[in-house]
C-alpha cells in the first residue's frame, strides 16, 4: 500500500464519486482517502467526511493541511441537462471550483489534480464519428463551454507553472451503484430501472440518437490508471478521449429486451435532445491507448448483462 499518498475527494456523493471513492479505498487504504461534499453522504462510512464547498478556497485549505493531502479529485460540477436550466451557477461552480484547486496546486499545497472533462467540448461542427483527440470544437452548451475553458486552463497551468493536472472526457458513464445526476446519458442508467420495476420507459431521447457511453468501473479503473502512470508518458495536459462502445435508446433497449422480453420503450424527447445531438457519436481514443496504456473491458452486451444482474440484486 502507498501512505505517501492522501487524497480528497471534492463532490465524493456523486455517480462517480461513490464508486471512484471504493476503488481507491482497496489501493490506497480507506484512512488515506478523504471524501467531501456540500452535503452529508450516505455509505462511504469507512472514509473521513468533510462538508465542503468547493468555491470555499479557505475552507478547502483548511481541509488541505488537516489531512495533509496530496492529491485532489475535483468532481463537484454541474452536468449538461442541469447546467442549461441554471447557466450563472453551472459557470461559476465549473470553473471557480477548478480555479481553486490548480491555485492550491500552483502554490503546491498539493501535488497532482484529477479534474473531469467529457464529450461535452465538442459541438455542432465537430466530426461525429471517430472524433479525433485534436479537432473543431465548438460546444453549444452551458456544461460544454465551461469543460473546454476548463481543459485550456488545465494544459495552461501545466505549460505555465507545471501543475501536474490530468483529466479524461468522460463519455456516458452507466453503473448500478450510484445515480447519475443531471445529465442528457443519464436515460442509460435509468431504462435498467424502469425496465426492472415496470418493464417500460419513456425516452428523453430519439430512438436513433448514438452517443458514446462506458460501464462506469471502466471510467473509474481509467481514472486511477491515468492519475498513476508516469508524468513522462503523457502527452495531453488538456483532457484525454476516452472510449469503449457507443449505442442508440433503440439498440440498447433490443439488447434489454433480450432478458426481459416484455420491455417496452417508447420515447419523448425534451430539450436534452438538442445537447444529445451537438454531441460524438463515437470516439477516437488511440492517445490514451497509446500513451498509457488504456483498455476497455465492457462492451454494450456485457454491460447490459452486468447492469441487470445488479440492479435485480438490489431492488
Ligand atoms: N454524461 C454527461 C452529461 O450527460 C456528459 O459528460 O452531462
Amino acid at each position: 500500500m502507498d501512505t505517501s499518498t492522501r487524497i480528497l475527494i471534492i463532490g465524493a456523493g456523486g455517480q462517480i464519486g461513490v464508486e471512484l471513492t471504493e476503488a481507491l479505498n482497496k489501493i490506497y487504504g480507506h484512512q488515506n482517502v478523504i471524501v467531501s461534499d456540500i452535503k452529508k453522504i450516505e455509505g462511504l462510512d469507512e472514509n473521513s467526511f468533510e462538508l465542503l464547498d468547493v468555491l470555499d478556497k479557505n475552507r478547502l485549505l483548511d481541509v488541505i493541511k488537516k489531512y495533509q493531502i496530496t492529491e485532489i479529485y475535483l468532481l463537484a460540477a454541474l452536468l449538461s441537462a442541469t447546467a442549461e436550466k441554471n447557466p450563472e451557477l453551472g459557470w461559476k461552480l465549473n470553473m471557480e471550483g477548478l480555479f481553486n484547486v490548480l491555485d492550491l496546486a500552483k502554490e503546491k499545497h498539493i501535488q497532482k489534480v484529477f479534474w473531469p472533462s467529457s464529450i461535452a467540448v465538442f459541438g455542432p461542427h465537430t466530426p461525429k464519428k471517430n472524433t479525433p483527440q485534436y479537432t473543431v470544437m465548438d460546444p453549444n452548451t452551458v456544461y460544454g463551454i465551461s469543460k473546454l475553458a476548463g481543459e485550456r486552463w488545465c494544459e495552461w497551468y501545466y505549460m505555465k507553472y507545471a501543475v501536474d493536472v490530468r483529466s479524461i472526457r468522460y463519455p456516458g458513464l452507466i453503473g448500478w451503484k450510484s445515480q447519475p445526476g443531471g445529465g442528457t446519458t443519464d436515460y442509460a442508467v435509468h431504462i435498467f430501472y424502469e425496465a426492472l420495476k415496470h418493464q417500460k420507459y419513456t425516452c428523453f431521447l430519439r430512438e436513433d440518437t448514438m452517443l458514446p457511453m462506458m460501464h462506469i468501473e471502466d471510467a473509474v479503473r481509467a481514472t486511477i490508471e491515468l492519475m498513476q502512470a508516469p508524468a513522462h508518458q503523457l502527452t495531453v495536459r488538456s483532457s484525454y478521449n476516452l472510449a469503449a462502445m457507443s449505442f442508440t435508446p433503440k439498440e440498447l433497449a433490443e439488447k434489454i429486451k433480450k432478458h426481459i422480453p416484455e420491455f417496452q420503450i417508447h420515447y419523448a424527447p425534451d430539450f436534452r435532445q438538442s445537447i444529445a445531438d451537438s454531441w460524438p457519436q463515437s470516439i477516437d481514443d488511440s492517445y490514451a491507448r497509446n500513451d498509457w496504456g488504456w483498455k476497455h473491458v465492457y462492451d454494450t452486451d456485457k454491460l447490459v448483462e452486468n447492469m441487470i444482474v445488479n440492479i435485480k440484486n438490489k431492488i
